[in-house]
């Protein structure tokens, strides 16, 4: 049985995966993250004319960390030809956790997609060449795409990432041995950082990523990237946007789809829906715990799936 998309089902569909709270683990290898309430649960579905759903603790924000890998693709989609990003950047899936350093030293410094945190840091690293001011830029994106102009960086979140930076720091040196980085390594990291370290709530996210569900098109109408570019990041999200856990999250939810370390989640409809789901909680991969179970539902309720 299909059911109709309102709050009332959101509602239904939290409290079906709120059991689950408790058996996944908030991340810790970033102190700062590790102080969220466990208990948070929220869902909001924003549909392509602009209508909101939403449940839970949906008004909350949150960091959104991993997710904002998609918006600094788009950023960097609109700064420079394709070619010049894939030549530095894979498309494919990895296989392996979002920091692992194997496959870099294996792949010669060339990251197998920009949703791990090696594709991530080369695309920050081409932002940093063509944008003067790269934070403020990113947080002129999203104040655009959401309409809301309190949008901010949490510089605990930040600044607790960068004491505890050795990995990240590690794959982005490496990658310069491969000569696949331009810029000083720990300006690049700072704006990483900065971007992981975005705090956003589901309902100002689904807002967000309405353009890819919308062909390219914020709720406004304007054009963040072309069709075919929407597309193209629907299909890396499918494909990569879970890392390890990409197939599982094919299987269960269906949809291209994106995580973060804050426990956060957005999936989208194409045509349709842009969601987002969070509970900080995370399962073996990174991925939220009850925010995949709550897609899960979700797809299955309304009957939505690109298969
Ligand atoms: O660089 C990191 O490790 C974090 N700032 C982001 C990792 C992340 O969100 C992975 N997602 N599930």
């Amino acid at each position: 049985m299909v059911t109709t998309l309102d709050n009332a089902l959101l509602d239904d569909i939290l409290q079906q995966v709120r059991p689950l709270i408790g058996k996944g683990k908030v991340a810790d290898y970033i102190p700062a993250l590790a102080e969220v309430a466990a208990d948070r649960l929220a869902i909001a579905v924003c549909t392509v004319d602009g209508e909101m759903f939403q449940a839970g603790d949906a008004t909350e924000r949150f960091s959104i960390q991993s997710i904002s890998k998609v918006l600094s693709l788009t950023l960097a989609l609109t700064r420079y030809q394709e070619h010049e990003i894939w030549q530095r950047v894979g498309k494919e899936p990895s296989g392996l956790p979002f920091n692992s350093l194997l496959q870099l030293e294996m792949e010669q410094g060339k990251p197998r997609n920009p949703f791990i945190n090696p594709g991530a840091l080369v695309v920050c690293d081409m932002l940093q060449t063509r944008l003067s001011a790269p934070k403020q830029r990113m947080l002129e994106v999203v104040r655009q795409l959401t309409g809301e102009d309190d949008l901010a960086y949490d510089s605990r979140v930040a600044r607790s990432e960068f004491e505890h930076s050795d990995r990240n720091a590690a794959i982005a040196y490496l990658m310069k041995s491969f000569g696949n980085f331009e810029n000083d390594v720990l300006t690049v990291l700072q704006t990483y950082f900065h971007y992981c370290a975005l705090r956003m709530s589901c309902v100002e996210l689904a807002r967000s990523f309405a353009y890819l569900a919308n062909h390219g098109r914020d709720l406004s109408g304007r054009e963040v990237i072309s069709p075919l570019q929407a597309r193209q990041i629907n299909a890396l999200m499918m494909t990569c946007g879970m890392y390890d856990g990409a197939g599982e999250f094919a299987y269960r939810v269906g949809l291209p789809g994106k995580s973060g370390v804050g426990g956060g989640i957005v999936a989208i409809v194409p045509d349709e829906l842009s969601i987002a789901v969070w509970s900080p909680e995370l399962d073996a991969s990174g991925n939220s715990l009850a925010g995949t179970a709550a897609l899960e539902l979700l797809s299955q309720r309304i009957s939505r799936s690109i298969f």
